[in-house]
Order: structure tokens, then C-alpha cells, then sequence
């Protein structure tokens, strides 16, 4: 339950993705959500607002110019009302509208008023999507703060295969949480500086072949995202992976682990916090061949691994190491492994992951967390990866505090 007295202002607009929309608010409210809905007119032809307000419990409001609702200013009410107001399907038309502040329905009326974060779920045809004049709209909602989600790939409604279709209800309900986290974010980490590893890394065979691992950055990238929002300057050293970094990054790309040190450290001496969220190959190739390998008549081929260097371990064994947090992926005996890596590395802080569990972990939307440090231990239950960066940063800040005093109290006694 990560939306528990949310208020989410759902405004359906008339694309043929609207019948998604009851599920779509089942799955808010199953969340904790309070729901209400705006159904415009060209809405009203794909889905009714009975079904919308027997899923919602809430009138459904339909008209700017209801003389019930207008009594008490209904569209002000609505606007004030919302926490988070998410636009789904977005049609082509509504984009345009939006982009250029029509206020001629209730929807448009809404949005000039509401000082809720918008978020824009797009819904049409590929061919309407890729019109220049839909990007030009686009680029203008976002200029004017409102975030658009989507749209997707795939088949759509017409026959024809592209981007345009709405995202899943599941997918818009973990957009809606991971905004509704950002928008109360406390500044806690404000003017720190944090370095954070990423995604996997790829250690070359040949100039065509490399050895990786599914890690799909979307845990260290959220919590470079959320570390940003919470006022932290973030170093990101990302190893290859398809995410956007969040603008305020110093984003840092690379391949191997051997280019993840160098670049973490060019980059640790000014860091307040290192968070090691990259699972960093641990073995590389000894000979790189130079020459794309050819198949021999042996059934097998023997590849020399060397190990690579432990970055996190590196770092935590620096003369005047930052705050380290690491993360330990296993399979098994998760905590006593995890208990481990924090002493044998000599870090702050970890996070055991349980990756045994293939709906978690590795390129998951979401995870589950363990948290030790050498006195405690605090179980992270499963949420988004944003919600538990969230509370993950958190922790390691208030530990950060606790640390620091406890070692200068130490400092004063010798
Ligand atoms: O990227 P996602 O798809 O979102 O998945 C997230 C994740 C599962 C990759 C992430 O949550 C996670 O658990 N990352 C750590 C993965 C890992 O390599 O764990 P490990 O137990 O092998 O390593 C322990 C720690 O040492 C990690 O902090 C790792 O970054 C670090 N390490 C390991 C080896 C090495 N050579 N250098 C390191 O710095």
C-alpha cells in the first residue's frame, strides 16, 4: 500500500485505451489511493462514468458547467483537491490542448488550476505519435512541468504496430507512486555529495563477445533520481544500460569494472557517500582476443578469469573512505552473507537483495531489502525500487549522522 490517502485526480480522455480505465482506478485505489475521475465527453463513448464511479466509490464529474457542482466552485475543489493529477489516455487532441492552456472543459480548466505534479499517459496511433506536430506539443507540456509517461510499443487498436499505446494500468500505478514519493521528498541530503555504481558491467572477450549479467540499472538509477530530489550532488558511473540518467547527473559511462574503479575514483576524493548498486563482474577475461574468436574442432573452449578489483572494498579501504553502502545480490543464506561482505569489506551500511526470487532484484520494477549495519538490521518490504531509495537514503543518512557522532565522541575521549 504505497498511495495510503493519496488523492489521485484521474482525467480520462476519449481514445480507445479508456476501457483500461476502471482497472486502472481498481488498481489505485488497491494501493491506498483516494480516486476521483474527470470523464470528458469524447471519454463518455468508450467508458461510462457508472463503471467509473461504482470502481471509484466518487461521483464522477463530467461538465464544467454543472450548475450542482459549480455551487461550490467544482473545478477549484477538484484542483485543490488532488495530490497528483494523472491524465490517461492522453489523446493527441488533449496533448494539444493542454500544451497551449485551453480552458474550455472541465480537464483544461483543472490543469490551469491545480498546483498538483501532472503526469500525461499518451494514447494514439503510431503514425499521430510520430507527427512533428505531437513532439512540438510534447516538448511544450513538458516545458511547462507536466511529465509525460509512455507511450509504449506494440500493436494498437487499428492493426498498426509502433509507439502510441497507453502504458499498462500496473505500469501507470507504479508511475503515479514513484511521483507521489518524489513530491514528498525531504531535502535531507542537501549539498552532500554521493557517488553511486550502476547496471552491470561487461567484461570483453573478443571485439564482438563480452560476459554480463541481467542487472538493468534501474535500482542505482532510482536512487541517483531520489538523491537528486533530496538536494544531493550525484556522481552516477553507470555501466551500459537503456535508462535516461536524471538531468542534474554527472553521469558517468562505462564498460568494464576496471573502467567502473578508475572513473569511481576520479571521482571519490570530494564524495560524501559511495553507494554501490552496480553488480560489477567479478571475474574478467585474462587475454582479450583482438580478432573476433573462430569456432575450433574442440566441443569446448577454455576461457582464462582473472578477478577483478573490488571496487566497493577499494573505497571503503581508503585513508579517509565516504560513507559506504553497499548491496549484496544472493541467493541464499541472504543476511548471513550480507553480514559478511559488510565486515570483511568494512562498510557502513548494506543492503542484502534477495535475487532468488526472479519477480525482485534484477531487472525488476520492484525489490525487497535487508538493511544491516553492525548493530541493526531493518527489513525494506517489496515496493518500487523509488519508494525504497527513498527509504533506503533515509536510513543511510540518519546512520551517516549517528556514525559521525559516535566517532567524534570517540575522537574527544582518546
Ligand atoms: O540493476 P537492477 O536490475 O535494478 O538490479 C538491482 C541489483 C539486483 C543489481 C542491485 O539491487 C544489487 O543487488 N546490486 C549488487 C549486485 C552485486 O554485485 O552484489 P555482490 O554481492 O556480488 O557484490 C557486493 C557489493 O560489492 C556490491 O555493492 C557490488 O556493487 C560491489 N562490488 C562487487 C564486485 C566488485 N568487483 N566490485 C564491487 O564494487
Amino acid at each position: 500500500m504505497q498511495l495510503v490517502q493519496k488523492n489521485i485526480l484521474l482525467a480520462i480522455t476519449g481514445g480507445i485505451a479508456a476501457y483500461k480505465t476502471p482497472d486502472l482506478v481498481r488498481k489505485l485505489k488497491a494501493e491506498g489511493a483516494n480516486v476521483r475521475v474527470i470523464l470528458t465527453q469524447s471519454a463518455m463513448h468508450f467508458v461510462s462514468s457508472l463503471s467509473l464511479q461504482a470502481v471509484s466509490g466518487e461521483k464522477v464529474s463530467t461538465d464544467l458547467l454543472n450548475e450542482e457542482a459549480e455551487l461550490g466552485m467544482g473545478h477549484i475543489e477538484l484542483a485543490r483537491w488532488a495530490d497528483i493529477m494523472l491524465v490517461a489516455p492522453a489523446t493527441a487532441n488533449t496533448i494539444a490542448k493542454l500544451s497551449s492552456g485551453f480552458a474550455d472543459d472541465l480537464l483544461g480548466t483543472v490543469v490551469l488550476a491545480t498546483k498538483a505534479p501532472i503526469l500525461v499517459a499518451p494514447a494514439m496511433n503510431q503514425q499521430m505519435w510520430a507527427a512533428k506536430v505531437t513532439h512540438q506539443n510534447c516538448l511544450k507540456l513538458a516545458d511547462l512541468g507536466m511529465k509525460l509517461i509512455g507511450p509504449a510499443s506494440g500493436e494498437q487498436a487499428c492493426g498498426d504496430v509502433g509507439y502510441g499505446r497507453m502504458l499498462e494500468p500496473e505500469e501507470l500505478v507504479l508511475e503515479v507512486i514513484k511521483h507521489s514519493s518524489m513530491k514528498d521528498t525531504p531535502k535531507l541530503l542537501k549539498g552532500k555529495r554521493i557517488t553511486i555504481t550502476a547496471g552491470p558491467t561487461r567484461e570483453a572477450i573478443d571485439p564482438v563477445r563480452y560476459i554480463s549479467n541481467h542487472s538493468s540499472g534501474k535500482m542505482g538509477y532510482a536512487l541517483a533520481e531520489t538523491a537528486v530530489k533530496m538536494g544531493a550532488y550525484v556522481t552516477l558511473v553507470s555501466g551500459p544500460v537503456t535508462l535516461k540518467a536524471p538531468k542534474q547527473c554527472n553521469l558517468i559511462k562505462v564498460e568494464s569494472a576496471e573502467e567502473m574503479l578508475e572513473a569511481v575514483l576520479n571521482d571519490i576524493d570530494r564524495a560524501d557517500f559511495f553507494i554501490a548498486c552496480a553488480a560489477v563482474a567479478d571475474y574478467r577475461v585474462d587475454n582479450i582476443a583482438t580478432q573476433k574468436m573462430k569456432k575450433n574442432k574442440d566441443d569446448a573452449l577454455q576461457l582464462k578469469l582473472v578477478q577483478n578489483p573490488d571496487i566497493l572494498k577499494t573505497v571503503a579501504s581508503l585513508p579517509r573512505p565516504p560513507f559506504t553502502l553497499g548491496f549484496a545480490a544472493e541467493t541464499e543464506n541472504v543476511v548471513n552473507y550480507a553480514r559478511k561482505k559488510l565486515t570483511t569489506k568494512k562498510l557502513n551500511m548494506i543492503a542484502a537483495n534477495d535475487v532468488s526470487n526472479p519477480e525482485l532484484g534484477f531487472n525488476s520494477e520492484q525489490n525487497a531489502l535487508i538493511v544491516l549495519t553492525r548493530e541493526n538490521e531493518r527489513k525494506l518490504g517489496q515496493a518500487s525500487k523509488h519508494s525504497l531509495s527513498l527509504e533506503l537514503l533515509k536510513m543511510m543518512e540518519t546512520e551517516y549522522r549517528f556514525q559521525n557522532k559516535t566517532n567524534n565522541l570517540q575522537d574527544a575521549v582518546k
